[in-house]
């Protein structure tokens, strides 16, 4: 019986080497420990035995089966390190495989220049303003000088929320707000929406954007808004355009002016682009009104200020040649994808 203990060891661990996988692990856990198994058979012959010898043997089964069984735990630890290392080799990641390359999106040509601007003035000195697309009455007409039956403010329909709350119809809000909250000097631009009831065409739209600056100190002058604006222009379009101004009205300014730049297509020939007049107009503006400085808490006989509000959206057509204003609201990739 001794023998026979020791071939079913021999047996065993030679055939459980050889093994690779959970199912043959299985037979032949239940070929050598299994109810059927020639050590299940040698445990049932034990009792035909002599007591002295029953407890050798008994001793030598256990044994055997005790090493059996160890056989098979180690070879099931060895299938799963085996199993896990293959699903590791399979899942390995290539950090050297060149990726794909990730397509970045642009900025949207309004917001080009509008940065641009924003660069040009805050390099010079002004501070940039935030303010609501959402504003009274009081700020976008009232303080402005435009009482409530003031024919101005047909010029600048809007979409009014309440009888006192409005979708600001230009970035002048902004000079009353600053105004009121510090003392001059002041120095101080603003950008963003403005709203008028316009219908949609090749230059109008409903929403659009500008830029406003205001400037109030003492002995401020009609040629420091035209140095600025021409400076502002010739910085944008280039050196060689040029800018003119002509008399304009607004309530809140007094004078006014409206500056026209050089029709960048023809060079002031005349073309479809500027209706044939040869330049383009692109912002109002003019020396503070004394009672809009009053109202703002400014003493006017101290201070003078200049203002003007730019459309961002011309400048943005002039600039690179867009000729229908539809285009920069339309988000075609095409057009965007040029403005890198
Ligand atoms: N707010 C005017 C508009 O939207 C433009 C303007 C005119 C702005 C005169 C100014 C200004 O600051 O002083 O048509």
């Amino acid at each position: 019986m001794k023998k026979e203990i020791e071939k079913i060891l021999q047996d065993a661990t030679t055939e459980i080497s050889k093994i690779g996988n959970k199912k043959d692990l299985m037979s032949a856990s239940t070929k050598y420990l299994g109810k059927n198994s020639v050590l299940a058979d040698l445990m049932k012959t034990l009792r035909t035995l002599p007591n002295e010898e029953k407890r050798v043997m008994g001793e030598s089964l256990n044994l055997l089966r005790d090493k059996l069984n160890q056989l098979i735990k180690d070879k099931d630890k060895d299938i799963d390190i085996k199993l896990l290392n293959e699903k590791l080799a399979s899942e390995k990641v290539d950090v050297t495989i060149p990726v794909k390359p990730h397509e970045y999106g642009t900025m949207h040509p309004i917001e080009i220049i509008k940065k641009d601007l924003i660069d040009y003035f805050v390099e010079r000195g002004y501070t940039l303003h935030d303010g609501g697309d959402i504003e009274t009455d009081y700020y976008c007409f009232e303080a402005l000088n435009v009482p409530k039956e003031h024919p101005a403010r047909e010029m600048q329909d809007t979409f009014y929320i309440d009888s006192e709350t409005v979708l600001r119809t230009h970035t002048s809000a902004m000079q009353v707000r600053t105004m009121e909250s510090q003392q001059p000097p002041i120095k101080m631009i603003s950008a963003g929406n403005a709203y008028r009831l316009d219908e949609v065409d090749a230059t109008h739209s409903p929403v659009f954007n500008q830029l406003e600056i205001l400037v109030v100190d003492k002995n401020v002058t009609m040629a420091d808004l035209i140095g600025t604006l021409e400076g502002l222009i010739k910085h944008l379009l280039g050196k060689k355009t040029s800018m003119r101004a002509r008399p304009s009205y607004f309530p809140f300014t007094e004078p006014s002016i409206e500056a026209d730049a050089l029709c960048p297509k023809c060079q002031g020939k005349g073309c479809p682009m500027c209706k044939g007049s040869g330049y383009i107009e692109i912002l109002g503006g003019g020396m503070v009104h004394p009672k809009v400085l009053e109202m703002s808490g400014v003493d006017s006989s101290v201070y003078k200020g200049f203002a003007a509000g730019i459309g961002l959206e011309r400048l943005v057509m002039m600039k690179y040649g867009v000729s229908d204003l539809r285009d920069l609201y339309e988000n075609d990739i095409n057009l965007l994808k040029q403005f890198k």
